[in-house]
């Protein structure tokens, strides 16, 4: 029985000291090649922005080139579906907002589990959105919206990035406080719909404030409403939508960092720190700053902060995309 117990002790200990040192060669080494950053959504929109902005300093943090790839479709779900089943070896991390959190009740299938499937970086940035017009939609102001979207509402077209999309959520929130269903236009991210409606294909998107607030103020688009509870510095003369009667109306999009499971703690605490550095470069504290983009502190820049929070947001959303009975395929 002694002997039994003794070898038990040996092995446990040998098993132990071998999974340290894996995980102090996996850090050692890590990364020997370049690293991929997936977005969910298409190049030239807010999440792509993001990452793209953060990538060069990780990068140079990690010492690799980090490389922002697309991975577009179904609201971001082939994105973390792709990141779920990649090796757990750090080389694939993924970024995505608060749709990790609504995707669990919004599709029917899903082929990953945002608390089974990954492991957590940290929460990156919370963002503010912008009700917006095409230049030449007819009205100027909430109010004359308002009265125009009663009056046109079969002809009026709502852009967004698909189930899912931050865009759909804002706009879902939007045409359920007005009691109007609009003609709803998916795309595959908000910049190829911000396009769209700098074109004048469609008339109406709630987007983030990422890449909007220049042309916002070189009069490219209308701007009807910000989605914050207060003004937001970059954009002063923008009353918010709760100051045009649309009382309580906030939408503030939050994002996170994630790798699959399993990826060894060290090589995480390294993702961390470069995130971390990342966020506290000037440049890129000024770039955000200038679309009112907060940097979340830094005890949510960690694993177990985008973790809690992520928990914290499928218990919140969950319930409400259920009672809606808002379904995506
Ligand atoms: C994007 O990056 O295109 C957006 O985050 C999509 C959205 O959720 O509206």
């Amino acid at each position: 029985m002694k002997l039994r117990k003794s070898l038990f002790a040996g092995f446990f200990a040998i098993a132990a000291s071998t999974l340290l040192a894996g995980n102090t060669l996996a850090a050692d080494v890590y990364p020997n090649k370049p690293v991929t950053l997936v977005v969910p959504f298409a190049a030239g929109g807010p999440t792509d922005a993001v990452a793209r902005l953060i990538a060069v300093p990780m990068g140079k943090e990690l010492g690799q080139t980090v490389i922002v790839e697309n991975t577009v479709g179904a609201g971001g779900t082939i994105a973390a579906t792709r990141v779920a089943r990649s090796a757990p070896d750090g080389y694939m991390i993924f970024i995505h907002h608060m749709g990790m959190a609504t995707a669990p009740a919004l599709y029917k299938k899903l082929n990953f589990d945002p608390m089974k499937d990954f492991e957590y970086i940290g929460q990156v940035v919370d963002v503010p959105m912008v009700l917006l017009g095409r230049k030449n939609f007819p009205p100027n102001n909430f109010k004359e919206l308002e009265a125009y979207i009663k009056a046109n509402k079969d002809k009026v077209t709502l852009a967004n990035a698909g189930p899912g999309a931050v865009s759909q959520l804002c706009g879902l929130l939007f045409m359920s406080r007005e009691g109007v269903e609009l003609t709803t236009v998916p795309y595959k991210g908000t910049g190829p719909a911000l396009t769209d409606l700098l074109g004048g294909q469609v008339d109406l998107l709630c987007d983030q404030t990422t890449q909007t607030v220049p042309y916002i103020k070189d009069g490219l688009v209308k701007a009807y409403g910000v989605t914050t509870p207060k003004r937001l510095p970059a954009l002063p003369n923008i009353p918010t939508l709760d100051e045009q009667g649309l009382k309580g109306f906030e939408v503030k999009v939050w994002h996170g960092m994630y790798v699959s499971k399993g990826t060894p703690p060290a090589v995480v605490n390294k993702i961390n720190k470069a995130l971390n550095v990342a966020l506290n470069d000037p440049e890129v504290k000024a770039r955000l700053a200038e679309s009112n983009i907060e940097i979340v502190p830094p005890a949510k820049r960690t694993p177990k902060g985008l973790q809690d929070h992520l928990d914290a947001e499928i218990n919140k959303w969950g319930p409400v995309i259920r009672k809606a009975g808002a379904y995506a395929d």
